[in-house]
C-alpha cells in the first residue's frame, strides 16, 4: 500500500501546501482584527510567542506522527498504540479529529462562498450584468447555496486529483499569487489618506492589555487554528513527506511563513479600515469596538471600494480573489483529512471518496445555512474553541507518552542527522510531553469559566 501513497515531490511543494493550509481566512481576516481590538502590537507579541512556544512544538508532533506511520490520522494513532486500550483511544481521537475537520469545512465553505460572491460581483459589473451583480450582493438563500456549493466543488476537484497533481500543484500555483496580490494591495492602500492612522493602531502596543487572560486565550486559539492543528491536516501532509526532509526545520518554516503572512495581512486590513473611515464610513460599532468579523469584510470594504470608482472595481476583484485563494488552499487540507482516512481504510477510490465526502459536507453546510442564527456560531465554537485545543492535547500526549523515545529520535534523525545534539532535541520532547498539554489544558479550563 505504501508504494501507492501520494508524496510531495519536493520540499517547496510541501512548504506551499502546508503554508497554504495554514494561511487562510484565519490569517487575513481573523488575525488583524483581533490584533486591532486587543492591544495592537501587544497582541502581536503574545501571538508570536505562543505560536513559537506552543503551536510550533505541536505542529512538529503532528508531522512526526504522520511521517512515522505514513498513514492518515486514524491508522497512524491506531498503530502507535501498543495495547487494545491505547489503540482504541487512538482510533477514537483520529475519527473525532477528521469529524472536526469536516465540520470546520462545512462552515468555512459558507464564508468562502461569500468571498466568491464578492469576487464575482465586480466581474459581473464589468461585464454590464447589473442584475447578476445585485443578486450576488444579496443575501438570498439560493445565492448562498450556489456559492458555497461552487467552493466545495472546487475543493473536491483538487483533492480528487491527488497529492502531487492536486494539492501540491494547486498550492504552488496559488500561494505565490496570494502573496503578490497581498503586496500589491498593501502598496496601493499605503498611498491613501488615513492609512497611517491604521498602522499606528495596529503596531503601537498597549501592554496593559497583556495582563488580560482573555487576550492570551484568544492569541492561543488563533495560533492553533491558524496552524491548522489537531484535526489531522498537518499530520496527513507530514505523511506525504520524504524521510530525508527535516521535520523541525520544515515546521519552523511553516510557522514563520504563517505568522509572517498574518502580520503582513495586518498591514493591509488595518490601514484599509482607517482609509474607509477617512471616507466617512463607520468602522466602529455602536459599543465603540472596532468592527471585526463579517461587518468588516462584507460592509466596510465593499462600501470603501464603491467610493473609489473605477479603481474600486479592480481593488475589490483583487481583494476577494486574495480571500478566495487563501480559503481554497486551506479547505483542500481540511478535506484531505477525511478523504485519506476513507481511501486508506476502505476500498473506495480517491475520486469517489472525495465527491461522497464533499457532498456530505455540503449537506451539513446547507443545514447550517438554513439555521444560520443558531447553528453557525455553535459550529465555530464547538470546533475551534473546544475541539481543536483538546485534540491538540491528545496528539501531544500520543507523541510524548505513547511513542517511544527512540522511535521519536529515529524519525527525526532520518532527515536531520545531528538532531541528537541540537537544542531542539534537548527541549522539544519534554515540551510535548508536559508543557504543551498542561498549558493548553489550563487555557482551556480558563475559557470554560
Ligand atoms: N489554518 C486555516 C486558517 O487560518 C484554518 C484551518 C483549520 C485549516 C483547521 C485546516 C484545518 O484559516
Amino acid at each position: 500500500m505504501s508504494d501507492q501513497r501520494g508524496q510531495f515531490s519536493s520540499k517547496i511543494g510541501f512548504l506551499m501546501a502546508a503554508t497554504g493550509s495554514a494561511v487562510g481566512l484565519g490569517n487575513i481576516w481573523g488575525f488583524p482584527t483581533q490584533a486591532a481590538s486587543n492591544g495592537g502590537g501587544a497582541f502581536l507579541l503574545a501571538y508570536l510567542v505562543l505560536a513559537f512556544l506552543l503551536a510550533y512544538p505541536a505542529l512538529v508532533a503532528e508531522l512526526v506522527i504522520g511521517r512515522h506511520a505514513r498513514a492518515n490520522i486514524v491508522t497512524a494513532l491506531d498503530t502507535l498504540g501498543e495495547n487494545r486500550a491505547t489503540k482504541g483511544l487512538g482510533r477514537a481521537v483520529g475519527y473525532y479529529g477528521v469529524l472536526v475537520a469536516s465540520l470546520i469545512l462545512s462552515f468555512y465553505a459558507i464564508v468562502a462562498g461569500w468571498m466568491l460572491a464578492e469576487f464575482g460581483k465586480p466581474l459581473a459589473q464589468l461585464l454590464g450584468w447589473q442584475g447578476a451583480a445585485d443578486w450576488l450582493a444579496s443575501d438570498a438563500l439560493g445565492r448562498n447555496l450556489l456559492v458555497c456549493g461552487l467552493f466545495t466543488a472546487a475543493t473536491v476537484a483538487i483533492i480528487a486529483k491527488g497529492v502531487e497533481n492536486g494539492i501540491e500543484a494547486w498550492s504552488t500555483r496559488l500561494m505565490p499569487l496570494l502573496f503578490l496580490i497581498l503586496l500589491g494591495l498593501i502598496l496601493y492602500v499605503f498611498t491613501q489618506p488615513g492609512a497611517g492612522e491604521g498602522l499606528k493602531n495596529y503596531l503601537i502596543p498597549d501592554f496593559t492589555q497583556l495582563t488580560d487572560p482573555g487576550l492570551l486565550l484568544s492569541a492561543m486559539g488563533q495560533a492553533f487554528f491558524s496552524l491548522s492543528l489537531g484535526v489531522g491536516t498537518m499530520l496527513i501532509y507530514g505523511s506525504y513527506l520524504r524521510k530525508t526532509d527535516s521535520l523541525p526545520r520544515l515546521g519552523a518554516a511553516v510557522t514563520l511563513l504563517d505568522t509572517g503572512i498574518a502580520f503582513t495581512a495586518g498591514l493591509l486590513i488595518l490601514p484599509t479600515m482607517y482609509v474607509a473611515q477617512a471616507q466617512g464610513i463607520a468602522i466602529y460599532s455602536e459599543g465603540g469596538d472596532l468592527l471585526a468579523g463579517p461587518g468588516l469584510i462584507f460592509q466596510v470594504l465593499p462600501a470603501l471600494f464603491s467610493t473609489m470608482g473605477g479603481a474600486g472595481i479592480w481593488l475589490s476583484i483583487a481583494f476577494f480573489a486574495l480571500m478566495s485563494i487563501a480559503a481554497l488552499t486551506s479547505s483542500i487540507s481540511m478535506l484531505e483529512a477525511p478523504v485519506s482516512v476513507v481511501t486508506e481504510r476502505t476500498r473506495l477510490k480517491r475520486t469517489g471518496a472525495a465527491w461522497t465526502i464533499g457532498l456530505l459536507i455540503f449537506a451539513v453546510s446547507t443545514i447550517i445555512l438554513l439555521n444560520m442564527s443558531t447553528l453557525f456560531d455553535a459550529a465555530v465554537s464547538l470546533t475551534t474553541e473546544y475541539s481543536q485545543p483538546l485534540l491538540g492535547i491528545a496528539l501531544c500526549v500520543f507523541v510524548g507518552w505513547i511513542m517511544r523515545r527512540n522511535q521519536l529520535l529515529n524519525e527525526l534523525k532520518a532527515g536531520h542527522r545531528d538532531i541528537e545534539h541540537s537544542l531542539f532535541w534537548k527541549i522539544w520532547p519534554f515540551y510535548v510531553r508536559l508543557v504543551c498539554p498542561v498549558l493548553i489544558l489550563l487555557a482551556f479550563i480558563q475559557s470554560l469559566r
